[in-house]
Formats: structure tokens, sequence, C-alpha cells
């Protein structure tokens, strides 16, 4: 089958199968392009409980898929390809927290979704990158523990004078290739240009952007300025992603190296073997796991929606 047959059978076996397939902004755009739903881990989240399908497809890496999930035990809930993991979601278990709390006592703990629903039992609340900055300031708590991810947390924090912020020294090793000589390289090379970032890019980079927000926040963002050429510092996947919505807009990487392997795992054939179940991997969660983790996923989407 060639491509365009490709996703025709998808899209019949998807209706046939009562499946909803949701792709995250990082995913290629030929699965965008099949996909019930795009978007970012917030609306990923949103999605998982009002899809009306009893069965989910998450072409993106498995914290989503387990949050979807947990979101809607009821639905058989698949992950495209079973090797689409978040390298930072790795760097923090849940007894990793559980010894952060023991030394800041008094602390209210604030996971970033990039964790395992493991972790997610530990915490108070989650929040996402497009999230973060409302949920956090809607809390009454005046301490925070955030984790893993210490350039998302910095971030929100220079936002939130008023809090006290503590960290684990977590982050996303590919934001954290964007350097502020990249900065100033793209500065020089498009100065007529807007520098976009995800606020997962180091602290000397975001404080040097323009403007720092989700996947779904710096495309909306590009898509409504008046400007036309825009730098992009996230995944390279979105300067794609711009370059065939926006024709008439220029887009550059803010650096090549900022390419996350596994977002860009999952190929259309990994959705197709998923859909007639000659591979992936059904995500199963004991309901132990989904009932503590669920507590600070709805806390998510009650203060962030
Ligand atoms: P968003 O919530 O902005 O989609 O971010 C998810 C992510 O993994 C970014 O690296
Ligand atoms: Fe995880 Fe970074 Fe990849 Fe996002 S880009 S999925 S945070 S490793």
């Amino acid at each position: 089958m060639n491509k365009k047959e490709l996703q025709e059978e998808i899209i019949r076996l998807k209706k046939e199968k009562d499946i909803c397939i949701l792709a995250h902004a990082y995913q290629d755009h030929e699965l965008w392009e099949v996909a019930d739903y795009m978007g970012d881990s917030f609306g990923l989240s949103l999605q998982a409980k009002e899809a009306q399908q009893k069965n989910v497809i998450m072409c993106g890496v498995r914290f989503m898929a387990e949050t979807v999930k947990t979101l809607a035990p009821e639905k058989r809930v698949f992950l495209a390809n079973a090797n689409a993991g978040c390298p930072m979601a790795r760097q923090m278990n849940r007894e990793d927290v559980l010894k952060l709390k023991e030394q800041y006592p008094g602390y209210t703990v604030c996971a970033y979704i990039n964790t395992t629903a493991d972790l997610k039992r530990a915490v108070d609340v989650i929040v996402t990158s497009s999230s973060a900055v409302k949920i956090i300031e809607k809390l009454p708590d005046e301490k925070i523990l955030f984790v893993p991810d210490r350039n998302l947390g910095g971030w929100i924090a220079a936002q939130m004078p008023d809090k006290t912020f503590a960290f684990f020294d977590g982050g996303c090793p590919s934001h954290m290739q964007i350097t502020a000589e990249d900065v100033a390289k793209a500065r020089e090379d498009h100065p007529q240009a807007e520098i976009l970032v995800h606020p997962e890019c180091l602290a000397e980079v975001t404080q040097l952007a323009d403007y720092a927000g989700s996947t779904t926040g710096i495309m909306k963002y590009a898509k409504e300025s008046d400007r036309t050429e825009f730098v992009i510092g996230t995944e390279n996947s979105i300067v794609q992603h711009l370059s065939i919505e926006c024709p008439e807009k220029r887009f550059y990487p803010l650096s090549e190296k900022c390419v996350c392997d596994n977002m860009r795992i999952t190929t259309l054939e990994d959705l197709y073997n998923c859909i007639v179940g000659t591979s992936a991997e059904e995500i199963l969660l004991s309901p132990q796991e989904i009932e503590e983790s669920r507590k600070p996923i709805d806390r998510m989407i009650e203060l962030g929606g």
C-alpha cells in the first residue's frame, strides 16, 4: 500500500473498530492527517475524557497513553509504538519523590505530566506546559516542590515571585541541546524573525526568546502573528507542521539538535499494525494505580480547564 492507501485504510478501520486516534503535536504530519485529535499534552488529556469510542490509540509517548487509561479506564488504550517513551519520565521514580518529600516537609508536590503513572500516585497535582502557570497560581499553597523538569519549573517560578519553589534536577535531553549561542546566531541570521521556544528549554534560552509556550501554544502564536518569519525552539517536527500549514510564512529551527527520537519513532505502519492487532501495546494499570494517579490528574483538569 502506498501512503495514501494506507491512510484511507486506517480511516476506514478506525470507524469499523470504534477507535479514536490521538496524536501529539510532535508526531509526523501523515499521522495528524488520520488522527481524530491532535494537540499538546493538556489537550490530549481532555480528549481522553471526551472521546466517545471504546478504544483509543495514542501516537505519542508512553506517559500520554497512561494518562488516557487513567482518565478513561473503561476504554482499551494502546500505544502505537511500544518503544516510544519520554526519557525525562524515566529520570525520576516514585521512591525518588517520596525521599524528596521528606526533605521538603510542608511543600505541595507538583509534577509535570511527563512522568510515569506510578510517580503520579505520590504527588498532589499534575501540570502541563500550557496549564502550569494557571494551575499553580490557583493553588493556595505557597511552597511548591516541582518535579522533574527544573527548566519548566524555573520558568513557572519566575512568573510567581510570591511563592517559594524547590526543584528536582531533571530536564528534557532534546530541549536542553538548545543554547544561548543558538539564540544569538538566530537573531543575526534572521533579524526579522520572532523566536518562539518551549519552556523545557534552558532558562538562558527562554529568557532571550520572544515567546515561550507549549507545542500548540507555539503553533497558535505563529499562526496568529502578523510577522512572517519565526525561529522555532522546540522539537523540529513543529517547523515541518508550521511550514505545511502556513506556506506564506518562513520557519527555521533554533537548533538542528532539538530532535526527540522517541516522539519520531511512530510511523503510519505502526498505527496500521496496532489497529489490525499485529503489534503495539495495550496499556494496563491496576485499579489501585488508576485510583491513586487519577487524583492529581483530575486536579489538573479542574484547575487548568
Ligand atoms: P506539550 O505539553 O507542550 O505538548 O509538551 C509535551 C512534551 O513532551 C514537550 O517536549
Ligand atoms: Fe520527553 Fe523531551 Fe521527548 Fe518531550 S521532547 S517527549 S520531554 S524527551
